[in-house]
């Protein structure tokens, strides 16, 4: 796809619904506007909508943001997106494609599908504020977007508003909404979110536990995995061969596939099971429907751990810009 011949004009040419002001919603308005396209945000009374107020969009309720549109985007977080749905399906009668920035409650059909809409989906390979942040450096982020179904003028629309919201300057692939949502499920709880994470805090314990300074064991497992991506990312898995030392090269190369070893390999692979069979969108939404308390036991260990005083030492001595 030549991203030079994507044309802001269609996504100008309507108006668009943001409903839901946080981490997408904000940057999506405020990049849509930006890039002169008509936007109205619907929210409810609370932070978002003090937020909107202040960044001087003039937010709505959902129903007369939905009325007053042609493009309707639900950016609530994905367990929260069903009930506001289900509760504003019926203002959608005239609306011309709905959409969201994740496909995880389309696929996973926590939403029904009306027969008079068209969905679509368009996803920033970043969070809100890095999207809104590289809009404004003038560049942009990689993205992603999927069609309910097959369709050249929503297509061309669709790529319209991905270029409004900053995702046409790098890659802009075409995927499907199964696609999307099985591999963003995947990269988030393998790498991301998950593997990553997990490995990063298993270092550091050992080595706190071990006697070492925290501060030493943050820098040398944390900080540094932040080095070595950007190092990756620019030079390639092959250009970092040359940028590493020969020790370090030594050891990763003999010591890392003892962490990432064939039953590491099988336990990946099954993730990928259970987020293709449904199992893990049946988890997550048990856990939604009980409470979340699962989610809240974790936000206040982590909240206390050591990692995190570590992390809140450092900012205190000022390495917070190289953080
Ligand atoms: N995090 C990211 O940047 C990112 C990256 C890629 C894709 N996505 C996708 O983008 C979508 C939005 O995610 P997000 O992280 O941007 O969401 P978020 O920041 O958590 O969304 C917060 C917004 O949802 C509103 N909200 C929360 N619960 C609500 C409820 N019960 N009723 C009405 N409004 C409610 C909040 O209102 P108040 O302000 O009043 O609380 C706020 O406006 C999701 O599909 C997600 O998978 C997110």
């Amino acid at each position: 796809m030549d991203l030079n011949s994507i044309s802001l004009q269609p996504i100008q040419a309507k108006t668009v619904a943001i409903l839901g002001y946080g981490n997408q919603g904000r940057a999506q308005a405020l990049n849509l506007r930006d890039s002169g396209v008509n936007v109205i945000v619907g929210a409810r009374t609370g932070v978002g909508f003090d937020l909107a107020k202040k960044d001087g969009f003039n937010p709505a309720s959902f129903e007369s943001a939905i009325s007053q549109s042609h493009i309707v985007m639900y950016l609530f977080p994905d367990h929260v997106i069903p009930k506001v749905y289900s509760e504003t399906k019926h203002f959608l009668k005239k609306t011309e494609a709905v959409g969201f920035a994740h496909g995880f409650c389309y696929h996973f059909g926590w939403i029904e599908k009306l027969e008079s809409c068209q969905y679509f989906l368009v996803g920033s390979k970043g969070a809100g504020a890095v999207l809104r942040d590289a809009f404004e450096r003038g560049s942009g982020l990689p993205g992603v977007y999927a069609l309910g179904k097959e369709n050249k003028v929503l297509e061309t629309l669709v790529q319209s508003y991905a270029k409004a919201i900053g995702l046409a300057s790098h890659v802009l692939l075409k995927t499907t909404f199964q696609e999307e949502t099985e591999c963003d499920l995947f990269g988030e709880q393998v790498v991301l979110c998950g593997g990553l994470l997990e490995l990063m805090e298993s270092a550091f314990e050992t080595l706190v536990q071990a006697g070492f300074n925290p501060e030493m064991a943050f820098l040398e497992c944390c900080y540094e995995a932040k080095t070595i991506i950007e190092l990756w990312m620019k030079y390639g898995p092959h250009g970092l061969t040359e940028k590493i030392s020969p020790t370090a090269f030594y050891g990763g190369i003999t010591r890392g596939k003892r962490i990432i070893d064939e039953k590491a390999k099988e336990e990946i692979k099954q993730l990928l099971r259970e987020i293709q069979s449904g199992d893990f969108a049946k988890a997550w939404s048990e856990e939604v429907q009980t409470g979340e308390k699962l989610l809240k036991r974790e936000k206040a260990r982590i909240k206390n751990s050591s990692l995190e005083k570590t992390f809140q030492d450092l900012l205190q001595k000022k390495v917070k810009r190289t953080l």
